[in-house]
């Protein structure tokens, strides 16, 4: 994913653990470098200098990025996909809940976009829970996986 042109830039922004930052110089690098197999497994095989719409820190560490882009056919107007990733040393303490979290505020407040949408293989049980963590709704089932949706 991508930021999309006509997009607002991401303030930063915290909910006091997670803070919500643009990129910075150099740190599309260290996104390349913090991706493991799950990264490859889920996503796909990623862009050479990744510029997502946020990356995600806790305190002075970098550990993962959200995204949305609005550049898919299916997608209603007022729909938003939305993509994430932890770096494997930061999951399972809450943080990727959090960022996403964030991210729908940012869309709530900064765009006009209303519905945020996951696509979730069936298989990937973390970002499933994540998604019902969060409240999204199983819409039905797509090619790539199953397809959720949520207001932000
Ligand atoms: C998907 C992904 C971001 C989910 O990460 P995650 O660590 O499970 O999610 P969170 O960071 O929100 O952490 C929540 C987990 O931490 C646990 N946790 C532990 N301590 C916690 C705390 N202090 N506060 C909140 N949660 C805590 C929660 O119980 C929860 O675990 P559970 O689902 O077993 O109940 C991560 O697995 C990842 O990067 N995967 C690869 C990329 C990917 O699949 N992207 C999505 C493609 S659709």
């Amino acid at each position: 994913m991508m930021t999309s042109v006509g997009e607002p830039e991401l303030q930063v922004s915290t909910d006091g653990v997670v803070t919500l930052k643009p990129p910075r110089p150099g740190d599309a690098e260290r996104l390349v470098e913090g991706r493991d197999e799950e990264f490859f497994r889920w996503l796909g095989p990623g862009a050479e200098t990744p510029r997502p719409v946020a990356c995600v820190w806790v305190g002075e560490e970098l550990v993962g990025w959200v995204d949305y882009d609005v550049e898919h056919d299916w997608l209603r107007p007022g729909e938003v996909n939305v993509g994430y990733y932890l770096f494997p040393a930061a999951r399972e303490k809450g943080y990727a809940s959090r960022a996403v979290e964030l991210l729908l505020q940012h869309l709530s407040r900064e765009t006009e976009h209303t519905v945020a949408t996951l696509v979730i293989d069936r298989e990937n049980v973390r970002s499933l829970r994540l998604a019902h963590r969060l409240g999204f709704v199983k819409r039905g089932g797509v090619e790539k996986g199953l397809f959720f949706a949520r207001e932000v």
